[in-house]
């Protein structure tokens, strides 16, 4: 049981974050009141010719970029490592690779500097963004409903406190990104497909091409994709030689896209039901960056009479920012809990961490908190 008649702990700041659970590498340093002094992200580019991230390549651009992207992020905030007060990183989940790398580079300053080492839940720093200053116009106090849509996620999930997420639904196949990269390489438009199936879209017709919208009013919020790709590539013709009109591609874009943003909204509307009143509808992931869903959460939003908050698009995405901030968040939270600032130099990153873990990260002390070989 923590004592209550300690005095709590100095929250060590500020506070240097690694991402590297994906394709992107970044670092960032954020100071405990949610001032961010620098931050860099570079997406790497060696997945292209492949249409989609290869885990083995995304670990050795990891390696080959963090150290000169530590040292740049330092001289940014005109900061020696001496400074820091606290290192982070994302432990989970992800690409195992990646994550060992960012992970024994945060361990490796840790240990060299004598600072705390504090893992993070990369899905947890999604849910988070929106409470760093500035983002949601009322702050986004608990509870808030969260809709995450990237490349790797797709889910509701009901935000109720630091480390205490209820996950209301999420996608039985696809996430919403990965139907967007495959669409566009249906439709030849290269990867990352978003941005790009977005543009063609643009030009096209969202009503021109009836296609499904599967699981959309069926009781709960999950998600299903797969039926709507495959109906996409059923409307593709076999034969080269009869290949898609521009104008025809860019019917299919938008319809796709509409169907995507219908299934959405109808979700959303189910995972309203399943929550206590939240305080704000937030929405994070690089799928955020679809102007036409945003725009349509956005009307949601206003027509329940909820505050809509949409971190900046390099907050939606994979980032460091909000590697550092959750660390800074459960800080703060273990702290007004009477519990030390968190140190995980023995935990193992982890391809898998269900968010539904880190409730125990609130309960009891560092040792017993999270497997070391978990
Ligand atoms: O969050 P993110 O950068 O990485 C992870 O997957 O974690 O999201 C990338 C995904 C890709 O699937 C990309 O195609 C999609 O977000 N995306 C978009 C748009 N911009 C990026 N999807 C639809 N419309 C966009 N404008
Ligand atoms: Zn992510």
């Amino acid at each position: 049981m923590p004592d209550a008649t300690q005095t709590p702990p100095e929250m060590p700041t500020p506070v240097m974050a690694i991402e590297s659970s994906c394709d992107d590498t970044a670092c960032a340093i954020v100071t405990t009141d949610g001032r961010i002094l620098a931050e860099t992200t570079l997406s790497q580019s060696g997945h292209v010719p492949f249409g989609g991230v290869v885990p083995e390549i995304a670990a050795r651009a990891h390696l080959s970029a963090l150290p000169a992207l530590v040292r740049d992020t330092l001289a940014a905030a005109n900061l020696q490592p001496h400074d820091l007060g606290a290192i982070a990183a994302s432990c989970g989940p992800g690409l195992i690779g990646g994550l060992i790398v960012g992970a024994n580079m945060g361990k490796g300053m840790a240990i060299a500097l004598d600072r705390p080492f504090i893992a993070v839940n990369h899905i947890e720093a999604h849910a988070l963004t929106a409470r760093l200053p500035g983002i949601a116009p009322n702050g986004a106090p608990f509870p808030y409903l969260l809709l995450l849509v990237s490349g790797g996620h797709c889910q509701c999930i009901a935000v109720e406190g630091v480390g205490h997420y209820r996950r209301l639904g999420g996608t039985i196949d696809d996430a919403a990104g990965e139907a967007f990269d495959k669409v566009a390489k249906m439709l030849g438009l290269g990867w990352p497909g978003g941005p790009a199936v977005e543009q063609l879209a643009r030009e096209g017709d969202p009503h021109a091409v009836a296609l499904p919208r599967p699981l959309m009013g069926r009781a709960g919020c999950d998600f299903s994709f797969s039926g709507l790709k495959t109906a996409v590539a059923q409307k593709l013709p076999t034969e080269v030689r009869t290949a898609l009109s521009r104008q025809q591609a860019a019917d299919l874009a938008a319809s796709f896209q509409q169907a995507v943003s219908d299934i959405v909204i109808d979700r959303l509307g189910h995972a309203l039901e399943m929550m206590e009143r939240p305080t704000t509808l937030v929405v994070a992931g690089g799928v955020a960056a679809n102007g036409v869903l945003r725009a349509r959460l956005r009307e949601f939003a206003s027509t329940h009479d909820l505050p809509f908050a949409a971190p900046p698009l390099r907050l939606c995405t994979d980032n460091a920012v909000m590697v550092a901030w959750a660390a800074i968040e459960t800080m703060h939270a273990r702290r007004d809990l009477g519990l030390p600032i968190p140190d995980d130099i023995a935990m193992r990153p982890r391809p898998r961490w269900p968010l539904s873990e880190m409730a125990a990260r609130m309960t009891v002390d560092d040792t017993a908190r999270i497997p070391a070989g978990a």
